[in-house]
């Protein structure tokens, strides 16, 4: 298998990387950018979602060693469509049951396995080969494509990001509690970023950008105009 991690500067040259902690609003933000500027979109968190739903489909707990034999043998595939991505377990489409809050409570614990990460990774740059992506997650521009040409981490107060989690989840019908989705994002992020394997945390080169004021036109043009400034692409 090629080691790409040496081999980064020619197969990382166009790749944005957005990290930042849940509630965000990455995953509409990068899905929106790529469609703006005529990149494929990566979602990683998908994929350790549906590396969490193999742990929890065989009932074994998210800390305990035997995850990485379960994830090893797990076969995760995303397609994209239209700017929609389908994520696939051994040949389901799980894309709905990935959100549920059963995954999003495991996810992680699940995510905090080196082996867990290693595999993952190597799975996001076998993506990257000859593409123009966008990619978002947690560890995209410290560990993943650390020559991504942009490098973004999009922050927001706990409270603004909890309502946007909630929002999402009466849109999307499912049931909601305010109170509760502000514990949820504040555990994960505590989780994401005290782990010690690859913590959520922001490059030494990544710009920063805090979206809690800001609308998600405002924080699309912003990243367009730097995708412009770094990589010459222009919508
Ligand atoms: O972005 P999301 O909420 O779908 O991500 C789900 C979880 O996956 C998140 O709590 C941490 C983990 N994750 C990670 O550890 N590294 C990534 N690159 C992406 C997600």
């Amino acid at each position: 298998m090629t080691n790409h991690s040496s081999s980064a500067s020619a197969d990382t040259l166009k790749v944005v990387a957005i990290d930042g902690p849940a509630g965000t609003g990455k995953s509409t933000v990068s899905n929106r950018l790529a469609d703006r500027i005529g990149a494929h979109m990566l979602d990683t968190g998908a994929m350790y979602r549906a590396a969490t739903l193999a742990v929890l489909r065989a009932g074994v707990a998210p800390e305990s060693t035997d995850v990485d034999g379960i994830v090893d043998a797990a076969d995760i595939r995303l397609t994209v469509d239209d700017g929609e991505t389908a994520v696939f377990l051994n040949g389901d489409d799980v894309s709905r049951e990935i959100r549920t809050d059963e995954v999003t409570a495991a996810v992680s614990a699940v995510s905090a396995h080196q082996h867990v990460r290693t595999k993952l990774v190597e799975l996001q740059r076998s993506h990257a080969r000859d593409a123009f992506l966008v990619v978002e997650g947690r560890d995209i521009g410290t560990v993943v494509f650390p020559n991504a040409a942009l490098k973004v981490f999009l922050t927001a107060t706990p409270e603004a990001r909890a309502e946007r989690r909630h929002r999402q989840n009466l849109a999307a019908g499912r049931e909601s509690i305010l109170a509760e989705v502000l514990e949820s994002v504040t555990r994960r992020d505590h989780l994401d970023s005290t782990r010690a394997v690859s913590p959520l945390r922001p490059a030494d080169d990544a710009v920063r950008i805090d979206t809690s004021d800001m609308t998600q036109e405002q924080v699309i043009d912003r990243l367009a105009e730097l995708v412009a400034e770094r990589i010459g692409v222009r919508p």
